[in-house]
């Protein structure tokens, strides 16, 4: 299997579907992210803050491919952000990854009561960006307000803006913003995943009854229906796993067409409820943690 490009609005080509690494442990991450290149996936979405990257970059190495085949994605965490402190940040991951270029590099979330720390920090990926350490810029978790502040003053559009969106949470308030500018949605949590650690208030999107009897209608999986529907509108997905069969599964997912009508009912299971935090709160107080060395 593998996943069709996109190409991004600076140019450059993306896989459209990725692999995601949050919440894998370090002593799990080479044998996952090997897994996943041999199923054939391209894109490998890490951060800083996921404490993987060095056993991200050794999976890859392991994997055979070169590297040049292989869509490297990273993130700053907010403790890094301004602007020297940014430029450190990609040192740090690079060393960490063991590349000398990042394919992708994106600002984990915006600090909206220090907005000039998060300008400063984004100043830093269009430098990395110009001098060629960084194929593409980006940013996660931004809002409308938030896209709407930073290009008021950025010289380069986010090609990319990962949030949190699947079936009970969709945010098409901010894709569209996305949309209007020109950047790329990435899901986060493509099949929920940021759902199932929250007890009893909602069944997992995987047994949803809308979803089970889409997928029994496909004979696919209810990850396979919620990644399809990602993806035939227009989302990049990155699901995670570290289960070499699952991992397989969720990049099993262009041999079949999901119908309007089942795209709808799926849009029909927006909930309004976010899974992970609310991103006009992250303050450097409640949320920042060293990033240690390389
Ligand atoms: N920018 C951000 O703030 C942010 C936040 C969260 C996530 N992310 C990124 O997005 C990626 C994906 O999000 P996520 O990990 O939160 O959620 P997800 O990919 O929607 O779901 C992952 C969960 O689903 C399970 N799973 C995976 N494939 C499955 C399948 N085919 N059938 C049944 N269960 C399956 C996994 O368990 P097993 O591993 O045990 O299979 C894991 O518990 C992350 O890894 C990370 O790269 C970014």
């Amino acid at each position: 299997m593998s996943s069709p490009t996109v190409t991004l609005n600076n140019g450059v080509a993306m896989p459209l579907l990725g692999f995601g690494v949050f919440q894998t442990p370090p002593a799990e991450t080479v044998a996952a992210v090997e897994a996943a290149v041999a199923s054939g996936y391209r894109l490998i979405d890490t951060a800083a803050a996921y404490l993987n990257e060095r056993e991200v970059g050794e999976g890859i190495r392991r994997s055979g491919i070169d590297r040049g085949e292989i869509f490297l994605e990273t993130k700053v965490w907010i403790s890094d952000y301004g602007y020297d402190a940014t430029l450190h940040a990609f040192d740090k991951s690079a060393a960490k990854l063991g590349v000398e270029q990042i394919d992708l590099l994106l600002l984990h979330q915006a600090l909206p009561s220090q907005f000039d720390l998060t300008v400063d920090a984004y100043r830093a990926l269009e430098k990395l960006l110009a001098d060629g350490r960084v194929r593409a810029i980006g940013v996660s978790n931004f809002m409308r307000a938030h896209l709407d502040r930073l290009l008021t003053v950025a010289e380069v559009v986010p090609a990319v803006n990962q949030i949190e969106a699947h079936p009970y949470f969709a945010q098409r308030d901010v894709q569209a913003a996305d949309r209007e500018h020109g950047i790329l949605t990435q899901a986060w949590s493509p099949i929920g995943g940021i759902t199932f650690y929250r007890d009893g208030q909602l069944t997992s999107t995987l047994e949803n009854p809308v979803i089970t009897e889409i997928a029994a209608a496909h004979g696919k999986s209810p990850a396979q229906v919620m990644l399809r529907w990602g993806l035939q509108q227009g989302r990049s997905v990155i699901p995670k796993s570290i289960r070499p069969a699952r991992i397989a599964e969720n990049i099993d997912v262009f041999d079949f067409t999901l119908s309007d009508a089942e795209l709808a009912a799926i849009d029909g299971l927006d909930g309004d409820v976010r899974g992970g935090p609310e991103p006009e709160q992250i303050t450097l107080a409640a949320f920042g943690r060293e990033i240690p060395e390389a």
